[in-house]
């Protein structure tokens, strides 16, 4: 019961859970190509969102014509596989597929904090793409998202009571806040390895934020191809209104547990203030203020 220790300690516990799995191959042993693409993030921040246009950016000369694009047949978590499954973790192993046969340039996902990867990631040129959100939404997306799927360790949560382990930090994967300072900080001091995305202001302009994607992956958009409207093809493709309605992200479980379409709830910014009394308000505002303080991170003021 995660509520009853302190975070480190949570953390520790989550440690050794995975330790005794083989989560710890991934982290030992995964050996990463100079031309991977890391798709990294704090749970529930757009993870799938920024995997279907990481797909779509990389493959965009291969896949040229939307009309039979793999994201209008596969969920984003499928093209992406997140490391935490391929090597078992807390979770299942996945057993259908084989690094050594993934199309290159190969892209993953995972929600491990930045310290924690593997060596190879952090020593070798790949490339990381990271995305955080606003904590008053990542809090409320958590909530709602977890309290649908029922994982087995924690039972249904009152708001008030995941709010107050959110605000300890105790959620999978660590504080909120170490999460995102630790790419964030990676970001910084080698800004051609981590490129550090916020969910909202790519709500705000996901044009911009497409061929930012692109430049710093190498895989630029041409003239003639930004001029032929490619680029509002992937933006249509990847939204939250295109994805949430197809078949494929409707129905059907995620790795045999999740209902898919358990990850397209509202996709919107701004949604806490249906959840949130003045008194959260007041003190999720602080717990920012005061993790972030120094950093240059910020989210602006939610009063
Ligand atoms: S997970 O389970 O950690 O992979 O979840 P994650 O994808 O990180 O976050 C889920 C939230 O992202 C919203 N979402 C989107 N927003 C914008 N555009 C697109 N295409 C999109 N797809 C999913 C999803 O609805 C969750 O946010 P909330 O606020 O709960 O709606």
């Amino acid at each position: 019961n995660y509520s009853l220790v302190e975070p480190e300690e949570a953390c520790m516990t989550v440690i050794v859970a995975i330790c005794q799995n083989s989560y710890v191959l991934y982290l030992k042993e995964f050996q990463a190509k100079e031309s991977d693409v890391v798709v990294a993030s704090f749970p529930k921040s757009g993870t799938i969102w920024l995997k279907a246009l990481t797909f779509a950016i990389v493959n965009h000369q291969s896949f040229s014509s939307l009309e039979d694009h793999p994201l209008l047949t596969s969920n984003p978590h499928e093209l992406v596989p997140f490391f935490e499954f391929i090597f078992g973790g807390n979770y299942i192993h996945d057993q259908n597929l084989h690094l050594s046969t993934m199309t290159e340039p190969r892209i993953f996902g995972t929600h491990t904090p930045f310290p924690s990867l593997p060596k190879s990631i952090k020593e070798s040129n790949c490339k990381i793409v990271y995305i955080c959100r606003n904590p008053f939404d990542n809090f409320v997306s958590a909530w709602n998202y977890f309290n649908k799927i029922k994982p087995v360790i924690v039972s249904e949560l009152t708001l008030e009571e995941a709010f107050e382990m959110y605000c300890n930090g105790i959620m999978d994967y660590g504080p909120w806040w170490s999460h995102m300072l630790g790419y964030w900080e990676e970001s910084m001091a080698r800004p051609n390895k981590v490129l550090f995305l916020k969910y909202d202001d790519l709500k705000g302009d996901v044009n911009q934020h497409v061929k930012i994607i692109a430049k710093f992956l190498d895989c630029p958009f041409s003239e003639e191809e930004a001029s032929n409207e490619m680029i509002e093809s992937i933006i249509k493709l990847c939204s939250f209104e295109k994805m949430k309605d197809l078949e494929v992200n409707k129905s059907g479980m995620y790795k045999g547990s999740i209902e898919k379409k358990n990850f397209f709830r509202k996709g919107e910014t701004g949604d806490w203030v249906n959840y949130f009394s003045p008194s959260m308000i007041e003190k999720l505002s602080k717990i920012i203020e005061e993790k972030l303080n120094g950093s240059g991170l910020s989210f602006g003021s939610a009063t």
